[in-house]
């Protein structure tokens, strides 16, 4: 999708679709949408009126644009609250999906209000995941050139210099990068797959280290192991360092992703309704990979590092049993109660790792818990930070960018009910405070300033919405390459 941002306005503009959010506090028209409606010949407030577009019940609405220049106007249902990136991201996706398969090739998107340039950034990722057809990495038959149609040219209404615009469309291509990782299937991409994707971005400049069990075992990576184990497909840990990485031995970024290719639950079997599902608890480190993509290309110089252990969880004749005692890089020892709270050892391993490897800062992205999911649901992701400002640095990087973050409290004093009889910890406690207790086991293990987000509710949705078809999003990109470009520039 070609971008441009164009000083005109949405009464002048001549595009084959013209699309406006209307927000529901707008039932009394603002003046700028009533200018826009007289201007067309009434023909918003007649849509409305003939119940074509029923706020309370309907996303969308393309109707003839009457006397404006462009074809056609596309209504799009907004919501207004919050910072504008997330609105516009929204609308932005919103429209674009309307348009698929239909023969309008150019958009031209009017925000209203609350355009900064975060927002038409948002806007353009919006529009790029808007295009996003998931059968299009396997599908063979259903797909007709027809049905493929997009909208080709973005034309943003007041937008931001053109640089801007490119830096956007950059950040918005890392992001369907690392949606379509998460969203390949787990016979396609095991742990070796995963590492020859990373392997591509030497093309950007990157180094790209691949650790196997033999290089793990050497340094102690037992828990990371441990849950590898049962699987034909060897664990891999994966780190991609970009040029900036070795130039600031005082500071450096590690973004560290859960990437369970296939989350079976291992011998703590998992129910079989919906354990398809499963092949997304790589979107971890399918997000950190695309993050370190998409920096390397905007900002080379930023002292960042992606690392993505690689695992598949399942149950075999050699797989780890509930019960066992491994020990962990940093020589804690982990009493495994649940095979199926994997997540969480192979983040400990990686995390020490990149400790070891110089990270003086670490933000984890990890599909951790159900618990997460039945909390927040797909739109919020919750988070811990230790401590609380450097959360703050993140929760405003998924700000800017239109994702959505919260903070959650990193209670320590339930760490007591992680005792183990056997061991120093245990992998998993009991029901109650899951979501809370899955992060302080993992604080157990790190020592620099760190937060962990848990999007196992948000990486990708369980049916078709009007914003985004089923399946991964590429939930965490641009939170976490936002957050590198701030963290390079000292913010
Ligand atoms: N990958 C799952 C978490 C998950 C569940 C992600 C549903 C997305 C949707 C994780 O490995 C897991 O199984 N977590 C367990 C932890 C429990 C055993 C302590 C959970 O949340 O049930
Ligand atoms: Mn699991
Ligand atoms: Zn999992």
């Amino acid at each position: 999708m070609r971008v441009r941002a164009a000083a005109l306005s949405p009464m002048a503009v001549s595009a084959d679709v013209l699309a406006v959010p209307i927000y529901r506090e707008d039932r009394e028209f603002p003046a700028d949408l009533a200018d826009l409606d007289a201007t067309s010949g009434g023909v918003i407030s007649g849509a409305i009126d003939w119940g074509e577009f029923n706020l309370l019940e309907h996303y969308t609405a393309l109707v003839d644009a009457g006397s404006l220049p462009s074809q056609k106007l596309l209504l799009v249902n907004g919501v207004r609250r919050g910072r504008g990136a997330w609105r516009a991201r929204r609308i932005a996706s919103t429209a674009v999906r309307r348009l698929q398969g239909r023969g309008a090739t150019t958009l031209a998107l009017w925000l209203r209000d609350g355009e900064d340039e975060d927002a038409f950034a948002a806007a353009i990722v919006g529009a790029q995941q808007g295009t996003y057809r998931p059968t299009s990495i396997y599908g063979r038959v259903r797909d007709t050139e027809a049905m493929k149609r997009s909208v080709e040219e973005l034309i943003l209404l007041g937008g931001p210099s053109q640089e801007a615009v490119d830096r956007a469309v950059l950040l918005a291509e890392g992001v369907e990068f690392g949606r379509t990782l998460a969203n390949r299937a787990s016979n396609d991409l095991f742990p070796e797959r995963m590492a020859d994707v990373a392997r591509q971005l030497e093309a950007d400049g990157c180094t790209v280290e691949v650790l196997g069990p033999p290089e793990m075992a050497a340094l102690g990576m037992n828990a990371l192991l441990g849950v590898g184990q049962g699987a034909e497909h060897e664990p891999r840990l994966i780190a991609v360092k970009l040029p900036g990485w070795d130039k600031r031995p005082d500071r450096r970024l590690a973004i560290v992703g859960k990437g369970v290719c296939f989350d079976s639950g291992g011998i703590s079997l998992k129910p079989p309704e919906r354990m398809e599902e499963m092949k997304h608890d790589k979107s971890g480190a399918a997000a950190v990979i695309a993050a370190a993509r998409t920096v390397a290309r905007l900002a080379p110089d930023t002292p960042l590092m992606a690392v993505a252990p690689m695992v598949e969880n399942m149950p075999g004749a050699n797989a780890q049993r509930p019960g066992d005692v491994v020990k962990a890089m940093n020589g804690k020892t982990v009493e495994v109660v649940n095979t199926d709270a994997e997540g969480r050892l192979i983040l400990i391993d990686a995390l020490h790792w990149a400790e070891r490897e110089g990270a003086t800062h670490l933000v984890d992205v990890a599909t951790l818990t159900g618990a997460a999911s039945v909390a927040f649901g797909e739109l919020i992701s919750p988070y811990f930070a230790k401590p609380r400002e450097w959360g703050t640095a993140v929760q405003a990087a998924g700000d800017a960018t239109g994702e959505w973050l919260w903070e959650m409290p990193l209670a320590t004093e339930y760490r007591t009910s992680l005792d183990s009889a056997h061991a120093d910890i245990v992998n998993s406690g009991s029901r109650e405070g899951a979501l809370i207790k899955s992060a302080v086991f993992i604080n157990d293990f790190v020592t620099v300033p760190w937060v962990h987000m848990d999007i196992a509710g948000t990486a990708y949705l369980l049916s078709d919405r009007s914003w985004n078809p089923k399946g991964a999003l590429g939930t965490g990109v641009s939170t976490l390459t936002r957050l590198s470009l701030d963290y390079a520039a000292g913010r």
